[in-house]
């Protein structure tokens, strides 16, 4: 089953979501991710996967880099706001288990806070690895572990109360080793793994940054 929280929320709430891209508490993993690109990739297309609100493509361009970028999200709403807050920059609306991009079209695919809301992570991490031909970079909002997780929380949205904040979506944890067993059979080595404290709600993120393997 797709759950699909980000559609109920409020204009109000867009606007306040993940507002400042690098200068607030949960930004770290955003900084690791700048400086490897910066350090290993000039000019680059990148393709930003479940991409929000934009704050990628803000992060990125206030780093004074240089790259092509588009964004990518489900939800037509996230889609419309980024598109109204940065009109000089591309977004589409689609959906991470079925991209409209051809195999290995994208050098840099970037893929920011999706996994863990998502029913299961095989079929996106399959078609990410495929449309990416360099370099694949996940950031999990719940760092993998020893045993699997699949949960759902949150309520039901209401449509007829005011704009309801949140409703109920995964918040999945997923094992490390068949994660990982699958991202290098996919072909992709992973050349950073780190975690960031964020403390509070979240906890902790986990930042993977993977090349594919040369043939
Ligand atoms: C927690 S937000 C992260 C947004 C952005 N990556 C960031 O870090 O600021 C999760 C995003 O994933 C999008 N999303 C959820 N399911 C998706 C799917 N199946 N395909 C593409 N995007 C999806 C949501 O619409 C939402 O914008």
């Amino acid at each position: 089953m797709e759950l699909n929280p980000w559609e109920h929320l409020s204009e109000e709430r867009l606007k306040q979501f993940l507002t400042d891209p690098l200068n607030n508490e949960n930004a770290e993993d955003r900084k690791i991710v700048i400086d490897y690109l910066r350090e290993n990739f000039d000019k680059v297309r990148l393709l930003d996967v479940g991409c929000g609100t934009g704050h990628q493509y803000l992060a990125l361009k206030q780093s004074g880099w240089n790259f092509d970028y588009c964004g990518v999200d489900k939800t037509k709403k996230m889609v419309d706001f980024a598109r109204r807050r940065f009109p000089d920059a591309r977004f589409h609306v689609g959906d991470i288990h079925e991209l409209p991009s051809p195999a290995r079209s994208w050098q840099v695919v970037y893929v920011r806070h999706v996994f863990t809301h998502l029913p299961g992570y095989k079929k996106a991490l399959a078609e990410v690895a495929k449309v990416c031909s360099d370099c694949l970079i996940i950031c999990l909002l719940k760092p993998l572990a020893d045993k699997q997780e699949i949960r759902v929380i949150g309520k039901p949205p209401n449509h007829r109360a005011k704009p309801v904040e949140f409703s109920e979506h995964y918040l999945n944890v997923y094992s490390r080793e068949p994660f990982m067993t699958m991202l290098k059979s996919l072909g992709f080595d992973v050349v950073i793994d780190e975690m960031v404290e964020v403390g509070g709600y979240f906890g902790r993120y986990e930042v993977l940054i993977t090349r594919r393997r040369c043939e």
